[in-house]
């Protein structure tokens, strides 16, 4: 037994990785999901955020007491309110209008300020307003999407975990937001399996999947070194929710859209491969979901006959 954290902080990362057996399409094709929703705040970002502001207390560009702000889809701005009020820093999130409404609740509860920028306008338009908040409060700006601690993390954290629970690993997938989970964790996969092909998950272009950006919509951010990826799956809303659904019915595991996201681009691989090991990130659990039409039951065979147009595979 590992002994009793000192606190909360204590317990971001070392998350489990759990194989998928029954959804493995044939014996040497094995699929291992890494239940990043079992970090404190209930996504992977707890690891970016405490590492960034450990990171900015040290070198002295966040001082004690000064106010932090970022833009976020959610999970970020959810656990910047979390572990950014622990450490004595008001906060402030930017977030488009389009998230759903449990995350700004989880915002709320958690003692953050919110400030909406219209939906069409997205997560570019919430990184400007926040920027505008920075220049005219003195506020500090977290930067997920251009800080390079959140690599860091994911090189130093979330890589070497999953080495060391499966040492082969041949397939990365993740969901791509910032870009840090996938170019974190695959550089460090590669360096010791060179073979490992990583995959990044996207949305297509206007298709909402929370935590996910399409990178078509002109915004790359600076996190993302797109010459770690092998290639790149677009997937289409129903898939996804009709994947986080196929990971509850036939493994019991409870990930959100973004893990559905991940499993139907896994399987899409999968169907491909005579042997390999498949590790997919699920980046949160469902319940911020269950207000969606996410857990109601859909023709789920008639998705996976293709008949939703969305999804492409880019190889290069
Ligand atoms: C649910 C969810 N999945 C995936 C991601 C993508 O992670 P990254 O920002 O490391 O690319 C995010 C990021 O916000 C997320 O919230």
């Amino acid at each position: 037994m590992p002994p009793a954290a000192s606190s909360i902080e204590g317990l971001v990362g070392n998350t489990p990785l759990v194989e998928l057996k029954q959804l493995s399409p044939r014996p040497g094709v094995r699929l291992f999901a890494k239940l990043e929703g079992q970090n404190p705040t209930g996504s992977i970002k707890d690891r970016i955020v405490v590492r960034i502001l450990a990171s900015a207390r040290r070198s002295g560009a966040l001082s004690p007491g000064q106010p932090i702000v970022e833009a976020s889809t959610g999970n970020t701005g959810v656990a910047l309110a979390m572990f950014g009020r622990r450490a004595g820093h008001p906060v402030t999130v930017c977030v488009p209008e389009s998230v759903y409404p449990e995350i700004e609740q989880l915002l709320t509860v958690y003692g953050a300020t919110i400030r909406r920028v219209p939906r069409q306008a997205g997560i570019k338009s919430a990184l400007e307003v926040a920027r505008e908040i920075v220049a005219e409060t003195g506020a500090y700006l977290l930067n997920q999407f251009g800080t390079p601690e959140n690599i860091a993390a994911h090189y130093e954290g979330t890589g070497p975990e999953i080495l060391a629970d499966l040492p082969q690993v041949d397939v990365l997938l993740a969901g791509m937001g910032t870009g840090g989970t996938i170019t974190g964790a695959g550089r460090r996969i590669k360096e010791k399996n060179p073979g490992c092909r990583v995959i990044g998950v996207e949305p297509r272009l206007g298709v909402h999947v929370q935590g996910l950006k399409s990178l078509e919509d002109g915004f790359i951010p600076p996190v993302l070194d797109e010459t770690v990826l092998d290639g790149k799956i677009l997937v289409g809303n129903r898939h996804a929710f009709s994947h986080a659904r196929r990971a509850m019915l036939a493994e019991g595991l409870f990930g959100g859209i973004s893990s559905g996201a991940v499993l139907h681009a896994a399987m899409r691989v999968a169907g491909r491969m005579e042997r390999g090991n498949l590790v997919l990130i699920f980046a949160d659990a469902g319940w911020k979901y269950l207000a969606t039409d996410l857990w109601a039951a859909e023709d789920d065979a008639s998705i996976d006959r293709g008949e939703d147009p969305l999804d492409d595979i880019l190889w290069w």
